[in-house]
């Protein structure tokens, strides 16, 4: 019997793109420079599975001048924002991603972010590096502590829970807005409170973390009205997705101190930064690196694998993507 043919768009571990190999026809990206969609299109051209990642627009457009032959789009990666999921359902396209691998690694990430921010990490190392360090003195960039602090986390789901399981480990609250509150168990261990107006819950938190899908609903989720409700000492961390904060209306504030700090690994037009965020001591930004690790990538690769396979055996994949569920 013939392989199936997978088609992948980014440079993967060695190891799935060896174990990728063996198992399917692949059709792989050695040089890993981001494909133009008419290359996607080229390559998938007799695929029967196309894999790729948040750096590809898999449009409207794209998905309707993709073959027939292509039946699933398997994501490496969790989240899906980067495709038209309504556009694929209506081609009988399945999709599918890689949740729960990542939720750890992404997890420690925003926890970086929340201490380093308030803890002026980056700007420190930063003075150090420049040889600018003129020794310790009682009042020398003094920060603010996080214990006893409040943090509001912007999507109660895996990742969301993870943050605050770590989060209470340094004596934080635990409060979130979700659109359905979490099962009282969930809500019990981690003495979270639910605040069903996000409006409120923002002017109430000292540090918030955004750790919700990017949808249609959430596009602009913080916006300039609802960042003008956070609280002048308050410190915000993104490791989500950058669309869901407006984040030229995140520069305005930061830059004129309504809002005291950022921690940032996604932005709304990556990889481009807005460049006042890149010259404000009190951001923090790193390049989306919340799943990157040696660990995350090749799980994530594992699960790629799994879900091509169950589908192309004629099996449901195990991490479908259901139109209108939450991811
Ligand atoms: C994810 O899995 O969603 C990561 O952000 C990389 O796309």
């Amino acid at each position: 019997m013939s392989k199936p043919v997978v088609v992948v768009t980014r440079k993967l571990p060695a190891a799935i793109e060896t174990r990728t190999m063996e198992l399917f026809d692949a059709r792989l990206n050695a040089d890993d420079r981001p494909l133009s969609a008419e290359r996607i299109v080229a390559l998938c051209d007799g695929a029967d599975v196309l894999v790729p990642t948040v750096t590809d627009a898999i449009d409207e457009a794209l998905i309707g001048a993709l073959p027939d032959s292509v039946a699933l789009i398997a994501n490496f990666g969790v989240g899906v924002n980067h495709i038209d999921l309504k556009a694929a359902a209506a081609r009988g396209l399945v999709i599918t991603n890689t949740p729960g691998v990542l939720t750890d690694d992404t997890a420690d990430l925003t926890i970086a972010l929340l201490l380093a921010v308030p803890r002026r990490l980056v700007e420190g190392e930063r003075l150090a590096r420049a040889g600018k360090w003129d020794g310790w003195s009682p009042t020398f960039m003094m920060g603010h502590r996080v214990t006893g602090k409040r943090l509001g986390i912007v999507g109660m789901g895996r990742i969301g829970q993870a943050v605050a399981r770590r989060a209470r480990g340094f004596g934080i609250s635990i409060h979130y807005h979700n659109r359905r509150r979490v099962h009282p168990e969930v809500e019990a261990e981690l003495e979270a409170t639910w605040w069903e107006n996000l409006d409120q819950m923002l002017a109430h938190m000292d540090l918030i973390s955004v750790n919700c899908p990017q949808t249609p609903e959430t596009h602009h989720l913080l916006n300039a009205q609802r960042l003008d409700r956070v609280q002048p000492h308050a410190v915000i961390v993104n490791t989500a997705r950058g669309g869901i904060i407006d984040e030229a209306a995140l520069a305005d504030r930061l830059a004129a101190g309504r809002i005291a700090g950022a921690g940032l690994d996604v932005y709304e037009a990556e990889p481009a930064i807005d460049p006042r965020l890149l010259s404000l001591d009190n951001v923090v930004l790193s390049p989306h690196l919340g799943s990157a690790t040696h660990e995350g990538r090749i799980a994530m690769g594992e699960k790629v694998i799994i879900n091509i396979r169950t589908f192309t055996d004629g099996h449901a994949p195990p991490d479908r993507v259901l139109v209108g569920v939450d991811v």
